[in-house]
């Protein structure tokens, strides 16, 4: 397989061209032919111009790589390894969402050859590929897996708005479900991958190890969280405290804040679904879970306390809430917690102005119905400093409190600056 994908008699296809289906297909495309699957024909338009709908890769990206983009299923028929990476969300009960991936598995299942290779990179519990993929994939090709057709799963690891670590950058975890397609995964994606690759000893195992990942350091986050409201009441410096205990050689040093996004909020829900799916119930996990979806109505809370405190009327007082996004210097606000922490402030009847120079405002309206403010406006009884954008971690608290009235509060979520100007209130996680 990996002597005709080098020679381009066949072509690898990617099905689902986000944040990690783009930058993986263009990698594959700098060596053997690729074709870029996606559903959605607006975005498959923008990537046939070099232009990258999350807005992470420059148009230098598209250059020099043999890559057809399309949203026609037939056109997949030429392929014989297919990679799956798309979305893997939650629904509002924090319930799997696998409408994405049993779509793409659909998919793939209609062009499907025998001898052909199916890997997933989408993140899963431990057993979806094998229990609730291949049955889909064995339906509409008519094939049997592992003999037929073979599959693998290869988690991703990229970090968006990481330069440092990209895709080939990052050592790769493979997998297949046996020696033989295992060995062809493994060459395949050694071949673009500088960092190497570490092959699994089963599907499952690669399955398990990509959520555990996340699922570790959510609870390391909820610990400091927690240490974090635990001290807040004894007014003790969260922030003094770690540094103080990771100057101890075996402290892992994480910080308090907002657990937002597509993957550290979400992929330990896949975990819990499928531990009590079996009959066991993750208490650990989940009261992290719940320790960091708490966060957002506790850092409102605290901001009412400071406000009463400093004698700031709650009627008609304006906050003003700096970045959206759900992590810095990238304009991904999926599952933004931020957002959760402007409805808590409204719940207060406090008016909330939100700017964030990362974000897209028509996304945001259509995610969040939140309307961005292109710049502050008036004067405002705090400030809140959510997301440690580069355009905030340059201004000092002094410029950053010039539209908060005298008195008022700068809250610094991340813990980036240490302290507010004279006359106004700080507080941190
Ligand atoms: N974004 C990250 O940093 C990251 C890191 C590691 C792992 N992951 C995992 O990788 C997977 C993909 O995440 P993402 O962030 O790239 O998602 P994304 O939302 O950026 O992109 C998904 C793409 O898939 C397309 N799509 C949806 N359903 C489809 C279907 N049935 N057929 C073809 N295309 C379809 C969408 O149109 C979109 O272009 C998820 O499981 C995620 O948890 C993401």
């Amino acid at each position: 397989m990996l002597e005709k994908i080098t020679n381009k008699e066949t072509s690898i296809a990617v099905i689902g061209l986000g944040y990690v289906g783009l930058p993986l297909a263009l990698e594959f495309a700098r060596k053997f032919r690729v074709v870029g699957f996606d559903i959605n024909a607006e975005r498959v338009q923008m990537m046939t111009r070099s232009e990258d709908p999350s807005r992470e890769l420059s148009a230098s990206a598209f250059e020099g790589c043999d890559i057809h983009f399309t949203d026609q299923i037939d056109e997949l028929s030429q392929c014989s390894f297919y990679v799956v990476a798309v979305p893997t969300p939650i629904d509002k009960h924090n319930t799997p969402d696998l409408r994405p991936l049993f779509g793409a598995s659909r998919t793939v299942g209609k062009v499907l050859s025998e001898g052909d290779i199916v890997v997933y990179e989408s993140t899963v519990y431990p057993g979806c590929t094998e229990e609730d993929c291949l049955p889909i994939l064995e339906e509409e090709s008519g094939l049997v897996a592992g003999t037929d057709f073979h599959y693998g799963y290869s988690p991703e690891r990229i970090n968006p708005g990481d330069a440092e670590h990209t895709v080939c950058t990052i050592l790769k975890v493979v997998s297949g479900d046996t020696p033989a397609s295992a060995e062809i995964i493994e060459s395949v994606y050694a071949s673009i991958i500088t960092a190497g690759v570490y092959r699994a000893s089963s599907v499952k195992v690669a399955e398990a190890a990509k959520v555990i990942e996340n699922s570790q350091r959510d609870l390391n986050i909820a610990f400091m969280n927690e240490l974090s409201m635990i001290f807040d009441r004894m007014d003790i410096d969260t922030k003094g405290v770690i540094e103080a205990a990771a100057t101890k050689w075996n402290f892992l040093k994480f910080s308090p804040g907002l657990v937002g996004g597509h993957c550290i909020g979400v992929d330990p829900y896949y975990l819990t679904y499928k531990a009590q799916k079996i009959g066991y119930i993750p208490e650990v996990i989940l009261s992290g879970r719940r320790i960091n979806d708490g966060i957002p109505a506790f850092i409102a809370k605290r901001l009412i306390q400071l406000l009463v405190k400093s004698d700031f009327g709650l009627k008609d007082a304006k906050v003003l809430v700096r970045g959206i996004t759900f992590k810095e210097n990238v304009s991904d606000i999926r599952n933004s917690k931020v957002a959760d922490l402007v409805n808590e402030l409204e719940s207060f009847g406090l008016t909330v102005d939100i700017v964030d120079p990362h974000a897209d405002p028509h996304e945001v309206k259509e995610e969040y119905g939140i309307v961005l403010s292109d710049r502050p406006m008036g004067e405002y009884v705090a400030t809140i400093v959510a997301v440690a954008h580069n355009e905030y971690t340059s201004h000092s608290p002094q410029e950053l409190c010039d539209v908060v009235k005298n008195g008022g509060v700068f809250m610094d979520i991340k813990g980036i600056y240490d302290g507010a100007p004279q006359g106004y209130t700080y507080w941190r996680m």
